[in-house]
């Protein structure tokens, strides 16, 4: 390995450690934000057609547990119908999962 070859990989890795704690963020943007929006509103195209709920209502955070998080994202919702409204998240590994309990969390006004 070269001096720049192991540079780049040690300048790789630490950006990879930095950026850990963001990916429950980065997440969010790419899989829940084009439903539940970036602030977690629901004011989206497709927040509207699913009748949404507003993340950032104190009253709705207080309806859900934390493992209610977890599962909406592992296994997904229906709604009473038995219509499936959120379709779970594919290859995401459960602790990714877990990071999002925090963030939804955060998402309380
Ligand atoms: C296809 C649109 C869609 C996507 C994408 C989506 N959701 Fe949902 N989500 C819904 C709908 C619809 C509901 C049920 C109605 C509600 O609670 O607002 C819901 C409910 C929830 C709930 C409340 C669970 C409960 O028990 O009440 C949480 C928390 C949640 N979603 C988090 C996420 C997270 C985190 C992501 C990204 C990994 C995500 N959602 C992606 C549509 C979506």
């Amino acid at each position: 390995m070269t001096h720049l070859h192991r540079l780049l990989v040690l300048g790789f890795a630490t950006l990879a450690l930095s950026l850990h704690g963001a990916d429950a963020a980065a997440n969010w943007k790419q899989y829940c934000a084009k439903c539940h929006g970036p602030d977690g509103k629901g004011d989206t195209k497709m927040g509207h057609k699913l009748g949404i709920l507003d993340l950032s209502d104190a009253a709705v955070q207080a309806k859900f547990t934390d493992d209610d998080i977890f599962n909406a994202v592992k296994v997904g919702r229906k709604d009473e119908s038995g219509k499936v409204t959120m379709k779970p998240i594919e290859g995401m590994t459960d602790d990714e999962i877990k990071a999002f309990v925090p963030l939804v969390r955060s998402l309380k006004k």
